[in-house]
């Protein structure tokens, strides 16, 4: 059998990897700025996660949720605490585009309303509810079309207040960072008028922090940087290293029913173990104050750059978009001086490495750069 051909990928194939360092069968070694897309989050094969991983897997590895699994009650605490969201209850699934379904779902059902608000240039999954509310309508089928979603303009208050102003909303679905656009994030005082218009319309305001969330941003969710509080946030990727879990914290404003919501593999064992181990390496580690200072020094030697039309992003959620005349960089990046980066279309290389990522690494890259650049 063959496989279904979506993907677009590289010839090289990584067998093995240690922090932000990945080798292939044959001993080459690359730098790995792109996380397998932002999903490594304490690096690879980090020890304490290997450890944690082997050890559950030796004691028990699954069961469902119907019995009690005190490995979710850690981690719900756990993120709790860490998040600054130690108020909210926590629905454990395994991916982003499921935790999105959940979240609409919730919203939903606790608001009578189906109706929803989206931004231009969206992107939360390729699940049903999650597609709907993805501004890209390539990858949507006929099934997936529907007339529920309103799609505005990113930070444009006016359109999202007309819209809102009907209380006809369940939702308003926005990324912390705007990841698959090329990394646009909202401004402060548009978050905060979101709010506020929520607030007003008993809307639900839906964070989807999968790939912007766990620390890169420099804070525990990018929407933080807003000073405002969401009523749902969903979060994957970085949550367990790779291990495939998503999550969904949810306001204490919505009650749980038996019945609402469920998963056959969601909250495993073995998932909330890697999940538990991210925690406490990113704490023990400070590794989104590391997430902060290496994504200010990348700003401050690539920002002006004149490869550069323009630096976007916080933190290591990095968007570099590139001049015309660099178009091939990233190619040239991979295959010249070993770097995995991410893409968004031809002209916005990402970088969305580890938060463990040592100065040495950021440096290692800046001269690459230059001198492919010069
Ligand atoms: C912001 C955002 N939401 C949702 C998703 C979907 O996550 P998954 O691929 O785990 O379903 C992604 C994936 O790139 C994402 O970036």
């Amino acid at each position: 059998m063959d496989l279904f051909n979506v993907y677009q990928r590289w010839g090289i194939e990584p067998v093995r990897g240690l922090g932000t360092t990945l080798w292939d069968a044959e001993g080459n070694q690359y730098t790995d700025l792109y996380g397998g897309h932002a999903v490594i989050s304490v690096g690879h094969c980090h020890p304490r996660y290997v450890a944690a991983l082997k050890a559950q897997a030796s004691k028990l590895g699954f069961y469902s949720n119907a019995v009690k699994n005190s490995l979710q009650e850690t981690l719900a605490r756990k993120l709790g605490e860490v998040s600054g969201y130690p108020d909210y209850s926590l629905f454990l699934c395994n991916s982003g585009a499921e935790a999105n379904e959940n979240a609409l779902k919730l919203a939903s059902f606790a608001s009578g309303r189906s109706k929803l608000l989206a931004f231009g240039k969206a992107f939360h999954g390729r699940t049903s509810g999650a597609l709907e509310v993805t501004d890209n309508p390539k990858i949507r089928s006929p099934f997936n079309e529907g007339d529920k979603v309103t799609f505005v303009p990113l930070n444009d208050v006016e359109q999202a207040a007309k819209a809102l102003e009907s209380g006809e909303y369940a939702a308003v679905i926005i990324e912390g960072i705007q990841g698959v656009a090329g990394i646009f994030e909202p401004g402060a005082a548009f978050m905060k008028e979101l709010r506020r218009l929520c607030d007003a319309t008993d809307t639900f305001l839906i964070a989807d922090e999968i790939q912007s969330g766990y620390g890169r941003s420099g804070l525990f969710f990018a929407h933080q940087h807003s000073g405002i509080r969401a009523d749902i946030i969903t979060t994957a990727k970085g949550m367990a290293n790779g291990f495939p879990i998503g999550g969904v914290l949810i306001s204490p404003k919505i009650e749980a029913s038996y019945g609402m919501l469920g998963t056959t593999f969601g909250g495993n064992h073995l998932a909330c173990a890697a999940a538990i181990a991210v925690l406490e390496i990113i704490e023990d580690e400070r590794l989104i104050e590391n997430a902060a200072n290496i994504g200010a020094y990348f700003k401050e030697v690539l920002k002006g750059d004149k490869a550069l039309k323009e630096y976007r992003g916080r933190g290591l959620m990095i968007g570099l978009e590139i001049k015309d005349e660099y178009l091939g960089l990233r190619d040239r990046l991979l295959f010249e001086k070993h770097f995995f980066t991410g893409a968004s279309g031809k002209n916005v290389i990402r970088l969305l490495p580890a938060l463990s990522i040592e100065k040495q690494t950021a440096e290692t890259f800046v001269s690459a750069w230059k001198e492919l650049t010069a």
